[in-house]
This record gives C-alpha cells, structure tokens and sequence, in this order.
C-alpha cells in the first residue's frame, strides 16, 4: 500500500532539493508508459514513423473508412488521415456498446445544489440519439451550425455529441459570457440552432441563461430555433418562451420523431476526417474573437490519445476535469478524450467554494475521485481557504493531479502536491491552447519525473522548440518565442471565416513555423519552462483574454476616448487587468463613472472580464509614431517606480511621471 512507508520520507526522498519529483515504484508498476526510456522510444517512433504510430494508437476509434495518406500540407493548412471517413459521435459511444462500458458510467454529474445522476455509455448513447432526431427534425444538417449556451449540465455533453453525429458545426458560448458577446458569435458562425437552459446554478444564485440569450437573439438573424432546457424550474428562472422559436428540451424529446431523421441518429453518417467539428472562440490581439475551428478525425486521435497516456487511465478510474464545457479543457478533456476513451468523468455544476469552501474535496470523498484535472488560479484559491478545507475529507482516492491553463508557481504545485497528494500523486503540468486543440507539452505521469513549474516535455507528434527571432533554436535556459516547428493532427485547421488571420496570427512570425504566443525557455534536461504570453494576450484566473478586446468594449462607451488594458502580477489569478483610460472632453473621472464602465464590460463581455483597476489618465504614454508603450503602463500598474527600459521613442516623458503620481 502506499501509505506503507513513512509519508515524510516518500516525499522528501521523490522531492529532492533539485526539485524533482520521482513517481512512486508503485505508481510506475501500474502505469502506461514507466520509464523515460519508453517515453522517448514512443515520442522517437511519434515523429519517425507518424503513420505506424497513429495507426496503433488510434485503433480504437470507430473508422468507417482508413485512411490513405497520413498527412498532406501546404503551409499553415494541413490535412491528417487523408482520406478517412468517421463520425466523431460513434468514436464517443456506440464503440462502446459492445464492451463492458455499455453498462459503465459515462457521466457522473453533480448538480450545485446537491443533485446527482449518473448515465451509463447506454444511456449517454441514447440521450445523444434522441437528440440527434430531434434536432434533425428542426432541420440541422450536415454543416450548418449550432451555438450552445449552456452550464455544466450533462446536456451541454449531449448536444455536443448530437451535433457532432449529424455533422453540424457546434460553438459553445461560456456561460459567463454576456448577451453582446454571445450575439456576436452566434452571428459570426452563423448559427442557426441555440441551445440553452432556462438558467444555471451559481453560487446558490441563478444565472438567468435564456434571459441573456433573449437580449441576444434580438440581433441574431440566422436563428431559426432556440432550444430551452429546464435545470431550473419555472419559479426561480421564469422564461419567455418565443411561439414558433423556442422549444422546452424536453418537449422537444417528447415529440415523435420522423423516420428518416431517427434512422439517421441511429446509424449517423460518416463524414470525411477533415469535415469541421466545432468553432471555439477565443481571444487574440485584437478586438474581435477568433473563431478556432477543429475538424473531425485529427482533433479526435489527439484528444484520444493525449488523454490515455496523460491520465495514464486505467480501468475502475473516476476522473475530474473541472474546466467548463465552454472552453477548449471542457471539449478535449471532460467530452471527447474521455469519452472516446470509455473513461467514466465526474462533472460538477458549480462553485468551487459553495456551500462552503470544502465543496471540491467532499466530492472526491463523496464519489471517490481518482484523477483530478484542475487550474492554477483554482489551487490558489484553495491556499487561501485554508488545509482545514480538504483535511476534512478523505482524498485518498486521488492517484494523479494534473494542472492547465497557465503556468503553476511552485508554492502552489507544492500545497497541491502535499496537501492534495498527500505526496503520493504525480502531478502532470500540462501545456497546450485552444489552437492547439489537445495538450502538447507534459510528464507522462510513469515515466518521467517532474519540476515543480516546468510543463515537461513534448507528446506524440509534438516538434516544438524555444527560438529567437531568427529562428534559431535557444541555447539552454536562454529564453525565447515558443514555436511548434512542424503541423500535428489536433492542430486548428483556421480561423472561421478569416483564413487571413488565421496565416498572421500563428504562421507569419517565422517562416513555416507556428508562432504560440507564449515565451519560454527549455532548461538542460529538455524541460519546457513557459512564462507565460508574449502577445496582447493576458490570463486572467485562467481566462485567457484579449487585451484589444477589453479596449474595444471600453472605447464603445461614449464617456471614453482611448483606453489600454494591461495586465499585472496578481498572486490569486496570476494575472490582474488593469485598465488606463482617457475621458472623452467635459467627462469626469468620477466613482460612478467607474462604476458604469466596470458595468460597461460585463455588458460587453461578461463579468469574467471586469477590469481589477481603472485609473482615469489625461494622457497614454505613446510612441512618437503614436503607439501606445504598454510596456511602460505594465511596469506602472506592477508599481514599479522607476522605468526599466527604453524610453527615447516616447513622446512626452512628463506623461509618465504624471501616471505614476496618479497611481491608487
Ligand atoms: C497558457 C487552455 C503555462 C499559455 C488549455 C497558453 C499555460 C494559453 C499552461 C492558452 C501551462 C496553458 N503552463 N501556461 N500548463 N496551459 N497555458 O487557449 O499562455 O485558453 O498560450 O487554452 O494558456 O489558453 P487557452
């Protein structure tokens, strides 16, 4: 047993002062790939035999037809599986039919307020065929697209999985994103099907969804049905339900369905590998989103086969992913990845510290967690709770920890390790985007050991580097751009209806190479170290947001004349948005003018997205070619006193020292 040992000593012993962490013998017995040796064989074969290498690893998923070619590229666009033909749904569950997860739970879900239910690989598989009728019989087809805005209810799953077995496009809206921002990407893609819920569990509170979406539809003309689901019940979040438009969920399941449309959700069509699977909007350096679109066969095979070895999943695991289904995590690794896997994922609705701060650790207790998947931003929550929180509950359950969405200090990995681990679980730091579309840098949890703050090394298929400039590759521990040198199947295939930005974005940095926005360094032992964005990008509690996006929001107000949104250490959220803005003339800088801004972005974009400070300015420090220097407005909102840099290309040196002056 693991606790066998003296637990002071496991842990000081794998941990040693060089800050290593080695699995336990134990843990390395059980797991899929145990030594660095075998790592390096599979990563080798990964890029020297892709076609055999994809071949056996993605044996399991449901092919209708194999593929010819592996891959097929013209820089930045590239095919994977040439040739095939599947649908991504019967990968997810009809597979599964046959064997022994028919009767396994798929979905174990628990409701905020306290409710649980649990659907098997059956009953998922028959949800999503139920609603892959009905929406055919609401006229989806192969190609349009679907926008969902939804909670994390098990639904949202379903009617990702059903848009998948028709073949239509789905785009999932987090839920905390505002009526605005929800209009503007339902018009962007086009959609002409929404699907939401009457509200979501918050805190205790209501988040009014339909509501929102209603002030949305006002201005989206391409949707022809809203599709309502009732989590909540009429009393607490009363919905005007659109004659014509709108159609309570269950209702819709209660209809009988066509022939023809029944046929087809039982055995769906199989499309090309390349056909499109969903549009993710995420943010980039300016103001408009960008639409990440992944297709069918190559977003499937790396979240299949990213999760396996990354989980390291093994039969009787129950595993937590606690990303919304809103954001790329909550697609590869709470529906696809597991599901394609047959792995049995906890899903929860709610808050992290409702009705108290101990919610997280009494559902591993209560439904006995194995793999727990979180973020950063969560565990530095959790540190400041306090270890009363989760030394109330028995985590002995736990066997792997894993983190994503930016980077972990080391203070917080170790509380994580210690007082989650119990220092007897690995931790898998885990490095990938939107774009990306499955994880692409970590420690496979048997193999290999792991920093403390270091996101490990490269998976299948993976060849990525730390350059400069030129191109060419760093020198150990010498920072640098993050690029990914070569196309991988789970890659973005472009940006939804901008295959411009798509090339300048990510391809036109260097020369044939994927530019990642992020800086980093590889230390002596091959170990990636990202610090984080070198774009406009910020990462806020592990929202990634754009800085041009809050700027748009705030120029859109008719108080405003300029704004520029920075990002400063923040030891909560890593990073904290502080705003600089400019009054248009006879404005004043007033509390309530503060006040009607901070509530201008949660119009805007949504309350995730509200600015921690904004400090009124005269005027922005500039460029005599009238750039704004935001790297003098980080140090200033950091409280630097003094300027680091370069400052002869700024125009008028007095702005600074007057923005220093104003500070808070
Ligand atoms: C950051 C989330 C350090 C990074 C899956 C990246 C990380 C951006 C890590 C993508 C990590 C993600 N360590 N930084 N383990 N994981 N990031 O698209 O800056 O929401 O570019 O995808 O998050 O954010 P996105």
């Amino acid at each position: 047993m693991e606790g066998a040992e003296p637990m002071s000593d496991s842990i000081e012993s794998r941990l040693k002062e060089d800050r290593k962490f080695e699995p336990s013998a134990e843990f390395k017995k059980a797991a899929l790939v145990s030594s660095p040796e075998a790592y390096e064989a599979l990563y080798k074969r990964s890029l020297d035999e892709p076609e055999a290498f994809w071949k056996e690893e993605t044996k399991d998923l449901a092919w209708r037809t194999p593929w010819k070619k592996f891959h097929e590229w013209e820089l930045p666009h590239a095919k994977f599986f040439v040739g095939a033909t599947l649908n991504v749904s019967e990968s997810c569950l009809d597979r599964h039919l046959t064997t022994n997860a028919r009767t396994t739970a798929a979905l174990i879900f628990e409701g905020e307020p306290g409710d649980t239910r649990t659907l098997t690989y059956f009953e998922l598989h028959r949800e999503v065929v139920r609603l892959t009728a009905a929406l055919a019989d609401l006229g989806v087809k192969a190609g349009d697209r679907v926008a969902i805005y939804m909670g994390m209810v098990p639904e949202a799953a379903i009617a990702m999985l059903a848009c998948a077995r028709i073949g239509a496009t789905h785009s999932v809206i987090f839920g905390g994103f505002s009526s605005d921002a929800l209009r503007d990407r339902i018009n962007d893609c086009q959609a002409k099907v929404l699907l939401t819920q009457d509200g979501a569990w918050r805190r205790g509170n209501v988040v009014p969804l339909k509501k929102m979406a209603d002030v949305a539809l006002e201005g989206t003309p391409t949707i022809e049905k809203v599709v309502v689901l009732k989590r909540i019940g009429r009393e607490s979040a009363p919905c005007e339900m659109k004659e014509g438009r709108d159609v309570w969920y269950e209702d819709l399941l209660g209809r009988t369905p066509s022939a023809e449309s029944l046929a087809l959700a039982k055995k769906p069509p199989a499309f090309d590998a390349e056909h499109p699977l969903f549009i993710l909007y995420t943010s980039g350096s300016t103001g408009k989103p960008k639409g990440v679109l992944h297709t069918s066969a190559g977003y499937l095979a790396g979240a299949h086969v990213t999760t396996r070895y990354v989980f390291d999943l093994r039969d009787g695991d129950l595993y937590w992913c606690t990303a919304d289904v809103g954001w790329v995590t909550g697609h590869s690794y709470i529906v696809y990845g597991p599901l394609s896997n047959g792995a049995t994922c906890l899903m929860y609705e709610g808050a992290p510290n409702f009705p108290d701060p101990g919610r997280f650790w009494q559902i591993i207790e209560r439904h006995g967690v194995t793999v727990l998947y979180t973020a950063p931003t969560a565990i530095r929550a959790f540190i400041r709770w306090g270890d009363d929180w989760p030394a109330k509950s028995d985590l002995s359950s736990l066997r792997l920890l894993g983190s994503v969405g930016e980077p972990i200090n080391p203070e917080a990995w170790t509380w994580y390790h210690k007082v989650i681990g119990k220092g007897r679980c690995p931790i898998v730091d885990t490095w990938w985007q939107t774009e990306t579309g499955s994880i692409m840098l970590t420690t496979l949890p048997g193999a290999c050991h792991s920093k403390p703050g270091s996101t490990g090394l490269p998976l299948f298929g993976v060849d990525i580097a730390v350059v400069k400039d030129d191109g060419a590759e760093c020198k150990a521990n010498e920072g640098g751009k993050l690029v990914i040198r070569k196309p991988w199947p789970s890659m973005t295939r472009t940006l939804w209806g901008d295959d411009e930005r798509f090339k300048q974005a990510y391809w036109s940095q260097m020369p044939g190479v994927y530019f990642t926005g992020d800086g980093a360094r590889r230390d002596e032992d091959g170990y990636f170290w990202v610090v984080g964005r070198i774009d406009d990008v910020l990462n806020v509690a592990g929202h990634r947001i754009g800085t041009a996006e809050i700027e748009s929001a705030l120029v859109s107000h008719p108080a405003v004349a300029e704004a520029a949104a920075v990002g400063k250490p923040d030891e909560l959220k890593g990073q904290a948005l502080v705003v600089f803005v400019t009054l248009k003339g006879g404005q004043e800088p007033t509390k309530e003018l503060k006040a009607k801004l901070t509530e201008h972005v949660d119009k805007e974009i949504g309350k995730f997205a509200r600015p921690e400070s904004i400090r009124f300015t005269d005027a922005l420090p500039k460029t005599r070619s009238g750039k704004i220097m935001r790297r003098l407005l980080k140090e200033i909102a950091s409280g630097a006193t003094e300027t680091k840099g370069d400052t002869s290309t700024l125009e008028d040196l007095s702005v600074l020292a007057k923005l220093r002056a104003d500070e808070e």
